[in-house]
């Protein structure tokens, strides 16, 4: 019988079933990297995505999380939700938004934030290898 304040489905779905776990080769001009950590528990994030340099839109992610299962959720829903994104709607998306949708309580905000940093990480690295491409004023926020 689940508690009253157990991890919600949608969480134990994404950890039992990740999505695009893996990698992209990073030689790949058109592939940014976010590799990232989190200060408070040694967690550590890598997220790969593939933009389509015409159309600034990310065709594929990848990820590889060493992490408790509240980060590999938060990694694995986030792959979903940014492909298909351009570069400025992915570079807009929010931790607590993550978190509100894998109900995620206080104590592991921490985890989505993980997932933040590392599409924003990634996002950064892709403008660094493409300076000319997609041009944007949100370039490394
Ligand atoms: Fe890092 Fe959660 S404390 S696994
Ligand atoms: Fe640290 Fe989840 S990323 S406990």
């Amino acid at each position: 019988v689940a508690a009253r304040r157990s991890y919600h489905e949608k969480v134990l779905d994404h950890y039992s079933r990740p999505r695009n776990v893996g990698t992209l080769d990073k030689k790949d001009k058109s592939v940014g990297e976010g590799l990232v950590g989190a200060p408070a528990c040694g967690d550590v994030m890598r997220l790969h995505i593939k933009v389509d340099p015409d159309t600034g839109v990310i065709s594929d992610v990848k990820f590889k999380t060493f992490g408790c299962g509240s980060a590999i959720a938060s990694s694995s829903y986030v792959t979903e939700l940014v492909r298909g994104m351009t570069l400025d709607q992915a570079s807009k998306v929010k931790n607590t938004e993550i978190a509100k949708e894998l109900c995620l309580p206080p104590v592991k905000l921490h985890c989505s934030m993980l997932a933040e940093d590392a599409i924003k990480a990634a996002i950064k690295d892709y403008r660094t290898k493409n300076p000319q491409a997609a041009p944007t004023n949100l370039a490394g926020t």
